[in-house]
């Protein structure tokens, strides 16, 4: 397993031991297991993509959740922190191992990822049967706070669901009538592609095509060649990182901009209007997120990132610190103690998250309850067109929480 390891204490381990077992001694002969266990770092292991097409948000994840917790001084409930990260490669096939590696192995306190959703089924069926707690940062498996749900697993991002749904029920407004639906054919792109149509289809809008591009494949020409034989109103597609900025470039390329609208969840241009350059201008998607979303804690975090990382924050990296800034409050509720689970899991509940992305809760399944935005590419930027939906929950079909 690919792992790097890094730590978050301000002092040395040496310092950290020495002062962790005076305060044991002063209070005790015979250190309970907590004052023992409290001298310890505070593991967390990721798994995320750090090769392949996802890797920018993979990175973009870590390098968040790190800011906000060099922002808790490098401390969550008075400990220091162990970070150990894992390439999980967005590859399914290896994901029960490296899950099981991290929690058995490395014997972490709480595991963080993934980005995608294949990934996200095989995690979150090991958390949930070993009962480690789980910040999901990212993919929006519907089954995660659906039927997998469980009182150890959390999500800071979204359900593939989600961002769809407005985008659907914008174009419906605006009167389209006729859509073609593009997308990596996996969980992800179909249950995206089914949130459009939940809120197309009440409009009286009609889905003429679904074309499916396995993953992570990029080969775009045949799907275009179809497309523009359809004619549609609009294209709703479903591509993230690398596969977002092949996607839109090849659809510029093949002289499609101006004939047909290109609309899709806010990941066809999150990260990556920099690579996909002026075939990006004019875009419009639907998300929780925007960068121009006018917040103090948001401009705030925006600088910080750039600051530390020399490069715009995305939503990726506002999942990340919002996934840190939940760890944090779960770890401070109970003073780092992970085995008072039912105090820091109901302050994780209900924790206040400062969110780059505003206000939102959590539903009773662990999954945001969120403003969507519409948001249109300008100059580079995804700047906020209008809210879309506010407040959308998801269905959590099956859930039993
Ligand atoms: C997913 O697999 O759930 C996913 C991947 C990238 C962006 C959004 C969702």
């Amino acid at each position: 397993m690919t792992q790097r390891k890094s730590q978050f204490s301000r002092r040395s381990v040496l310092t950290m031991v020495g002062a962790g077992a005076g305060v044991a001694a002063a209070a005790s002969a015979f250190p309970t297991r907590f004052a023992i266990g409290q001298q310890a770092k505070v593991k967390i292991g990721t798994l995320l993509p750090y090769s392949g097409t996802y890797t920018r948000l993979g990175e973009a994840i870590t390098n968040a959740m790190e800011l906000a917790f060099a922002q808790a001084g490098g401390k969550l409930g008075g400990r220091d922190i162990e970070l150990v990260k894992v390439d999980s490669e967005a590859k399914p096939p290896k994901a029960a191992e490296l899950t099981n590696k991290l929690i058995n192995q490395e014997k972490v306190d709480f595991i963080v990822g993934p980005v995608h959703s294949g990934v996200a089924m095989a995690m979150a069926k090991i958390a949930g049967e070993e009962g480690t707690m789980m910040v999901v940062p990212n993919a929006g498996a519907n089954q995660v706070t659906g039927p997998f749900c469980a009182p150890n697993i959390f999500r800071t991002s979204f359900s593939n669901w989600q961002p769809g749904f407005p985008m659907g029920k914008v174009l419906a407004e605006e009167g389209k009538k006729k859509v073609v639906l593009c997308y990596w054919d996996y969980g992800a792109g179909k249950q995206s592609a089914q949130g459009f149509k939940d809120g197309f289809a009440p409009g009286g809008g009609t889905i003429v095509k679904e074309i499916g591009i396995p993953f992570p494949k990029v080969e775009f020409q045949a799907a275009l060649t179809e497309i523009a034989s359809i004619n549609p109103d609009a294209v709703y597609v479903f591509f993230a990182g690398g596969g977002a900025v092949k996607f839109v470039k090849d659809w510029a390329a093949a002289g499609l901009k101006d004939k047909i609208e290109l609309v899709g969840p806010g990941f066809l241009t999150e990260g990556v209007t920099k690579a996909q350059g002026a075939a990006a201008e004019g875009i419009r998607t639907t998300l929780h997120y925007a960068d121009t979303l006018d917040l103090p804690t948001n401009h705030a975090f925006r600088d910080a990132y750039q600051k530390a990382y020399g490069k715009p924050a995305d939503v990726y990296a506002v999942q990340g610190y919002d996934a840190g800034q939940l760890i944090r409050a779960g770890l401070d509720a109970v003073g780092g103690d992970v085995g008072a689970r039912d105090n820091m899991v109901k302050a994780m509940e209900t924790a206040a998250i400062d969110s780059p992305r505003g206000q939102w809760t959590m539903s009773k399944a662990h999954n945001p309850v969120q403003n969507f935005y519409l948001r249109q590419v300008k100059n580079g930027a995804n700047e906020v067109v209008k809210l879309a939906v506010e407040n959308l929950t998801d269905p959590a079909t099956g859930c039993k929480m």
